[in-house]
């Protein structure tokens, strides 16, 4: 194999179940930790038994196709709190992507037969869930990590602000 070797077939994924979330028409850039509302992780019952030993993680990882995103992929962006900086789209979470997948870290509530109880999530009622994977304490988080080039602005405590989506008077 060489490095030009990348003409796959498509990759399909089945969902695994849904997302449940109070949020029609507009959600939060980000998760809220402490956001008011239910969010529910849904899954086809057939896959319950994969659910065993998840309720011992404080955190886990959501993965989901984000399958109400209109228009054309834009390989450069220009995230809506940043001011019209225009970054390429894979230093950015938004979601016009090749593929449109997302990923929320959240706090795990409780696990209830097929459902898992979740912290607020950042996407629409109705999401596909794709998977869902422990969030492991080294595995996942990096002591030194950044904010990129949001680092450059000089109000870049606010911009993370917007980054984190933590609401806020502006
Ligand atoms: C910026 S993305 C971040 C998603 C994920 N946390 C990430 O970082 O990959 C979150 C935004 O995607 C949009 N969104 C949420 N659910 C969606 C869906 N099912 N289809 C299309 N867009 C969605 C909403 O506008 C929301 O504010």
């Amino acid at each position: 194999m060489n490095d030009t070797d990348f003409h796959f077939d498509p990759v399909v994924f089945q969902p695994i179940g849904v997302i449940r979330t109070p949020y029609k028409e507009s959600a939060p850039y980000q998760p809220i930790d402490g956001d008011e509302g239910d969010f529910r992780l849904v899954l086809d019952p057939i896959y319950e038994q994969g659910l065993k030993g998840l309720e011992t993680f404080r955190y886990i990882t959501v993965l989901y196709y984000l399958h109400r995103v209109e228009g054309d992929v834009e390989l450069i962006v220009r995230p809506p709190w940043a001011g019209g900086v225009a970054v390429g789209v894979f230093a950015s979470r938004a979601p016009n992507r090749p593929n449109p997948l997302g990923l929320s870290v959240v706090r795990l509530l409780g696990v209830e037969g097929n459902v898992v109880r979740v912290s607020g999530l950042d996407v629409y009622d109705g999401t596909p869930l794709l998977d869902i994977k422990p969030y492991v304490r080294e595995l996942d988080s990096k002591a030194d990590a950044n904010y990129g080039w949001v680092e450059q602005f000089e109000d870049r405590e606010h911009l993370i602000l917007h980054i984190k989506g933590i609401p806020h008077e502006h």
